[in-house]
């Protein structure tokens, strides 16, 4: 702590450090004007700023500010150089907008498509989430405003999502929901991390100990404050005992009388308030030191409007992923284009909710379209209405034009009905009348090109052969009507690929079973299992896989190489490859390292992502690409060990396009320098004896012993094979050595236990 922030802790009443602790409006901290302390201003997040004028208002319409897409896009970049720069862009207007600190981003796993706030979230990869967040929030961090890591954690469904209980074994959490805000807090040190409304494993997200302080802090080096989100504490003081910091939002009288009367009970240690008070003071003063504009009615955006938006179109185009091209794409031309979808001329850009951003400007698709269509007919026909309404007359209409043009162009925007923050969604499909729109214009017209406005996964298998090209475009921010006509002209060739599994149906899903739960409780049944590693593991077909999107080019791998075949666990391992832009024009590839554990002694997935990185070639240009692999590349955590463990062995490096396109792959092994422990215990199976190298060493001579003294049993000879009916070691391996030994503890010099307690005192 520093020293004057211990004064100002010194110089404060109890009644004024509990105050700190509670926002003293929406988006405000309490300002000490005695101390000159002053308030720090909050904002969402995560796309853009959504800064209400009045900081008392809840859903008042926020100042103007740039809609950049929302995270499922973000993600598709693989881009972390473009994130920073969006990022800076974002803290440029936060200043601007006097804000000093973002809400955002949200690293959440894509545990189920039907989430409905996953176009908010990154990725069902942890690897992939953390690497994206880091990289935004760096960018944000760089100019001196802050950001707020959320949601922490386990907060992966709408469904009950204020009291729901995420039931979460330790080995999922760790290798699964924790890491990408691991990584985000240990690359990019957040200045907040915000709570999650919902229960991990019985406890809420603003009173989990384990997760606010021995993890976050103790563990990952967490040193700025933990706030709530909205509304998500429910007992102040047994908060704050956990590590939250910052309730949002505020004032609330009773909420800071319950710590002044807990701190005057005795109940509440005035150092635990303390420690809570310079965390929040720390952040307030790094805030200050960026000067922000203040904010002033009717002046106009004072941040480069043109500019962001420009890196908003940029950002865009760069996360559309194409899923499919017969070769219509990039058009050639066409000279009647049918536009057909309400979404071309009412662009569907962002989500609802808490990120629903007032944009300085926003592109209409068509008109973007028109632009470089050049002197082609452009028709249009909204195809399908606003509501969950069939209207026959909106195909029948579309079918006409569709019919008579060169190409039909369908604007498909999965619906806020459908897909948003505060409910899951229903179904993975678009409306019944978007798929009744696509198969009747696709049946008159085989030169449909399919483009869709959606924040998640939809599924295809009712309509996707008739078409001739679909491209993801996501929730494309402000700025993505152009940037769609840029992909569809080929002015930017696609490179996006998808940073979540679509599958063919819902019910192939990881979570189908157990979502969204009942009773107030939901089992995170399929563990470790989720996106590629569940397809993976049950070799189940998926409509397209993680990791994947088309190009107008084409890209060879050649020459993969690691920079040791054999390594030890501490100093990693370097894999690199060579990749050749084998078309015509210039494209992007992002390139994929998984990792294949041959063997350990816990299950795993068959892969994991656990390196990446984007590569721009010219025609026929080759570039080698190095991607580090650290220890971590290689561990799994063992909650037996309560450590990661990266196990001496083989494995298998996987270079791929993506999670279904591993084009080269290399052995290399593992030299482990840990020193486990041994974990053996009373019940420890004769196998985990045999596992462990010591308890193999000390249990090892001991049988020899006891069969030399008759055997077990009462006499059967061990070394035989005719032991009523199988093998005798087999058959004894997975009963505890103590449950072998009481079979003839009549026999034997000391009790079961004393023999089992002194074997483990040997070992240990
Ligand atoms: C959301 C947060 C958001 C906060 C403030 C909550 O309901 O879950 O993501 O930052 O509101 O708007």
């Amino acid at each position: 702590m520093s020293d004057k922030i211990q004064t100002l802790i010194s110089q404060m009443t109890l009644a004024e450090k509990a105050a700190l602790c509670t926002g003293d409006s929406m988006w405000t901290t309490t300002a000490v004007e005695r101390l000159n302390i002053p308030r720090l201003l909050v904002s969402d997040g995560p796309h853009g700023l959504r800064r209400v004028a009045n900081v008392h208002a809840v859903m008042e319409k926020s100042q103007p500010a740039t809609c950049f897409p929302t995270a499922s896009s973000l993600a598709a970049t693989w881009d972390v150089e473009l994130l920073h720069e969006m990022g800076q862009a974002l803290a440029a207007e936060a200043i601007a907008l006097d804000v000093d600190v973002i809400l955002g981003p949200g690293v959440n796993m894509k545990r189920s498509p039907l989430c409905g706030r996953n176009f908010e979230y990154f990725s069902e990869d942890p690897y992939l989430a953390g690497e994206m967040a880091a990289a935004l929030i760096n960018g944000i961090q760089s100019k001196g405003v802050g950001t707020s890591l959320k949601h922490y954690a386990a907060n992966n469904q709408e469904f009950e999502r204020f009291s729901i209980s995420a039931e979460v074994d330790e080995r999922t959490l760790r290798e699964i929901y924790l890491p990408a805000f691991e990584t985000a807090v240990i690359k990019s040190q957040p200045w907040t991390v915000m709570c999650s409304y919902n229960k991990i494993n019985g406890a809420y997200g603003s009173e989990h100990r384990q997760l606010l302080t021995d993890i976050l802090r103790d563990e990952w080096g967490f040193e700025g404050f933990v706030v709530s989100d909205w509304g998500a504490v429910h007992d102040r003081v047994a908060a704050l005992k956990a590590g939250l910091d910052l309730e949002m939002p505020g004032p609330k009288k009773a909420r800071v009388q319950a710590v002044i009367d807990a701190v005057n009970s005795g109940e509440l240690d005035e150092a635990v308030l303390d420690t809570a008070v310079a965390r929040i003071l720390r952040i307030v003063f790094k805030a200050a030191e960026t000067p922000k504009e203040p904010l002033a009615a009717g002046q106009g955006s004072r941040f480069d409007v043109a500019a962001h938006h420009a890196l908003a179109r940029k950002v865009a185009a760069a996360g559309m992923v194409l899923l499919k091209n017969n070769g219509i794409l990039p058009l050639q031309h066409p000279q009647h284009i049918a536009v057909i979808g309400r979404a071309a001329q009412t662009p569907h850009f962002q989500g609802g909710g808490s990120s629903h951003i007032n944009p300085t400007t926003v592109d209409v698709p068509f008109a973007e379209l028109q632009k470089l269509a050049g002197d082609a007919e452009l028709s249009f026909a909204p195809g399908y209405p606003a509501d969950d309404s069939i209207q026959q007359t909106l195909i029948d209409e579309a079918v006409a034009i569709a019919q008579t043009a060169d190409v039909a162009l369908l604007y498909m925007a999965l619906p806020g009905f459908k897909e948003s923050e505060g409910y899951d969604r229903p179904d993975l499909d678009l409306t019944v009348q978007q798929v009744a729109l696509i198969k009747a214009v696709t049946a008159v017209q085989p030169r449909t090109v399919v483009i869709l406005n959606n924040g998640a996964a939809v599924t295809m298998s009712d309509w996707i052969e008739g078409t001739a090209a679909v491209l993801e475009a996501w929730m494309m921010g402000q700025a993505g009507g152009g940037a769609i006509a840029d992909v569809l002209y080929g002015r930017v060739n696609p490179g996006g690929k998808l940073a979540e599994t679509y599958p063919l149906r819902l019910r192939d899903t990881p979570a189908y079973l157990n979502f969204p739960g009942e009773n107030g409780v939901v089992r995170y049944g399929e563990g470790l299992f989720i996106g590629y590693r569940y397809y993976d593991a049950r070799e189940q077909p998926v409509l397209f896989p993680f990791g994947y999107g088309l190009s107008y080019t084409t890209f060879a791998y050649s020459n993969p190489r690691a920079s040791a075949t054999t390594f030890k666990d501490t100093d990693g391992v370097t894999v690199s490859v060579d990749v050749t832009n084998t078309g015509a024009i210039a494209g992007s590839e992002i390139v994929q390292v998984y990792v294949h554990d041959r063997q350990a002694r816990l299950v795993r997935p068959a892969k994991e992502l656990k390196g990446f990185t984007k590569v721009m070639l010219q025609p026929g240009e080759t570039k080698t690409v190095a991607i580090p692999l650290n220890f971590r590349a290689f561990a799994y955590y063992d909650p037996a060990y309560k450590q990661w463990i990266a196990e001496e062995g083989v494995f298998d490096i996987l270079i791929g396009a993506s999670a279904a396109d591993i084009r080269a792959s290399l052995t290399v092994t593992l030299q482990s320098t840990a020193e486990l422990p041994s974990i053996l215990h009373r019940d420890s199976t004769i196998r985990a004896w045999m596992d462990d190298p010591r308890g193999q060493a000390v249990l090892g001579p001991f049988l020899q012993q006891m069969m030399g003294q008759g055997g077990l049993f009462g006499g059967g000879d061990m070394g035989e094979t005719e032991f009523i009916g199988m093998n005798p070691m087999d058959f004894l391996r997975d009963m505890p050595l103590l449950s072998v030994l009481h079979f003839q503890s009549d026999g034997l010099p000391q009790t079961p236990e004393e023999l089992v307690d002194g074997l483990l005192q040997q070992v240990h």
